[in-house]
C-alpha cells in the first residue's frame, strides 16, 4: 500500500518566489501520475518536497495516511530517479546498484539477489561488472532505476528520466517504464514537460502552470475536455487551432461563424452548451488539426484558405493554411485519406477550402479561457 495525499502544498522559496500554490492531489496506491507542465512551473519542487529534499512551507504530504512533513528522505519509503541518474563513475554497475543496501549494512547474499532481480528485469545483466562509462545513455538510465528499484520503496518518483535521451531511445525507454510500471506494481509519480509522455504513461496527469494546478485528468479527460484554454493548447500536438469567433444561436441552436462561415453546433456538443445555457457572443473556439476536413467550394461550412506549408510527415500531412483574413489554421490530413492526383496540387500557394463539425468543436470563455461546458 502507498497512497500519497497533497492537502494545501505550498513552496516559497528564500528570494520570496512562490513555486507552488496550495497544490491538493491524491494519489491512490499504485497508481501512475504525471505532473506535466511547461519550464518552471514547480514539477521538481512539487515531486522534491514529497520526496523530503525540499522543505514544504505549508501545508501537508502524506504517506500512507502518515504526515511525513518532518521526516527525513530515507524514512519516507520512497526512491527517487533523477534527469542527470548520476552514477559513480568508479563503480561497477553492479556496486552502483548495491550502493545503498550496503549503506543499510543488508548482508551480501541478499544484496546480490536484489541487484540481479533487478538487473534481470531491465535488462542489463551482462553489464553488471563494466564502469557507467563503458554503457550508452539508455543503460546508463536503466542502472539509475535498477539502484531505485533495490531499496523497496513503496513510492517511484521519477524527474525527467528520459530527457537526456536521443528521441527514439525515449520513444524505446517509454515503452520500457510502462513495463516496469507492471512489473514494480507500485505507486509512480513521474514529472516531465513531455506531452506525449505523459499522455502514454499517466493514469492521471497533473497539468502545471506557474505553480498553479490547471487540470487532473485521465490522458482521455484532458484531451477531450479540457478545463481551459492553456490545457487545449498544452495536450496534442500539433497544438489546438484556437479561433476569436461568435457563439450564436438562432431557431435550429447554437452555431459559431469562423471567418464569417456559418456552421451548426450540432450533435452531442450542441446539446451540451444547450443543457448549459451558454451565453451567445464572442467565444475562443477550439478545433484540433486532426479534426479538420479538406471541402470543395459549396460545400455547407466551407472556409477558404491558401496553402503556406506542407510538411510531409509520412502518413499524414500537416497542411499550414491561413484564411482570407490571415489567421494560420494548421490542418491535418492522412495522406491516404487525399483524393487521386491531389497531393500534387498541396503546394505553397494552392487555394482550397477546409472544414469542420460540432462534434469536435471545443468553446472558451473569451475572457476567462475556461471552457463553457465544464466552467
Ligand atoms: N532553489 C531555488 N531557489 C529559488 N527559486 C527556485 C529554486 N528552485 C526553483 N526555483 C524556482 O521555482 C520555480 C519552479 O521551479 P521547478 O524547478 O520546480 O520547475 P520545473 O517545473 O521542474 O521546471 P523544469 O521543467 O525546467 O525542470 C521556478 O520559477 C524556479 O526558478
Ligand atoms: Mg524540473
Amino acid at each position: 500500500m502507498a497512497s500519497v495525499k497533497l492537502t494545501k502544498v505550498k513552496k516559497v522559496y528564500d528570494n520570496n518566489v512562490v513555486a507552488v500554490h496550495d497544490f491538493d492531489l491524491d494519489i491512490k496506491d499504485k497508481e501512475f501520475v504525471v505532473f506535466v507542465g511547461p519550464s518552471g512551473c514547480g514539477k521538481s519542487t512539487t515531486l522534491r518536497m514529497i520526496a523530503g529534499l525540499e522543505e514544504i512551507s505549508d501545508g501537508t504530504v502524506e504517506i500512507d495516511g502518515e504526515v511525513v512533513n518532518d521526516l527525513q528522505p530515507k524514512d519516507r519509503g520512497i526512491a527517487m530517479v533523477f534527469q542527470n541518474y548520476a552514477l559513480y563513475p568508479h563503480m561497477t554497475v553492479y556496486d552502483n546498484i548495491a550502493f545503498s543496501l550496503r549503506l543499510q549494512k543488508v548482508p551480501e547474499d541478499v544484496i546480490y539477489e536484489k541487484v540481479t532481480n533487478a538487473a534481470e528485469i531491465l535488462g542489463i545483466t551482462e553489464y553488471l561488472m563494466r564502469k557507467p562509462r563503458a554503457l550508452s545513455g539508455g543503460q546508463r538510465q536503466r542502472v539509475a532505476i535498477g539502484r531505485a528499484m533495490v531499496r523497496n520503496s513503496k513510492v517511484f518518483l521519477m524527474d525527467e528520466p528520459l530527457s537526456n535521451l536521443d528521441a527514439k531511445l525515449r520513444n524505446q525507454m517509454r515503452a520500457e517504464i510502462i513495463l516496469l510500471r507492471q512489473k514494480l506494481n507500485t505507486t509512480f509519480i513521474y514529472v516531465t514537460h513531455d506531452q506525449t509522455e505523459a499522455m502514454t504513461l499517466a493514469d492521471r496527469i497533473v497539468i502545471m502552470k506557474d505553480g498553479f494546478i490547471m487540470q487532473v485528468g485521465t490522458p482521455e479527460e484532458c484531451f477531450d475536455m479540457p478545463q481551459n484554454l492553456f490545457v487545449a493548447e498544452f495536450i496534442g500536438a500539433p497544438k489546438m487551432n484556437i479561433i476569436r469567433t461568435e457563439l450564436g444561436k438562432d431557431g435550429s441552436g447554437y452555431y459559431v461563424k469562423p471567418f464569417g462561415v456559418k456552421i451548426p453546433v450540432d450533435g452531442s456538443k450542441g446539446e451540451a452548451l444547450k443543457a448549459k445555457g451558454a451565453a451567445t457572443g464572442e467565444i475562443l473556439l477550439g478545433v484540433r488539426p486532426e479534426h479538420i476536413q479538406m471541402a470543395h467550394a459549396g460545400d455547407p461550412g466551407a472556409i477558404p484558405v491558401t496553402l503556406e506549408v506542407n510538411e510531409m510527415m509520412g502518413s499524414e500531412l500537416h497542411l499550414h493554411v491561413f484564411t482570407e483574413d490571415g489567421t494560420r489554421v494548421i490542418v491535418r490530413i492522412p495522406t491516404i485519406d487525399l483524393e487521386p492526383g491531389e497531393r500534387e496540387k498541396l503546394v505553397a500557394g494552392y487555394k482550397m477550402y477546409i472544414t469542420f463539425q460540432g462534434k469536435v468543436m471545443h468553446f472558451f470563455n473569451a475572457e476567462t479561457e475556461k471552457n463553457l461546458l465544464t466552467d
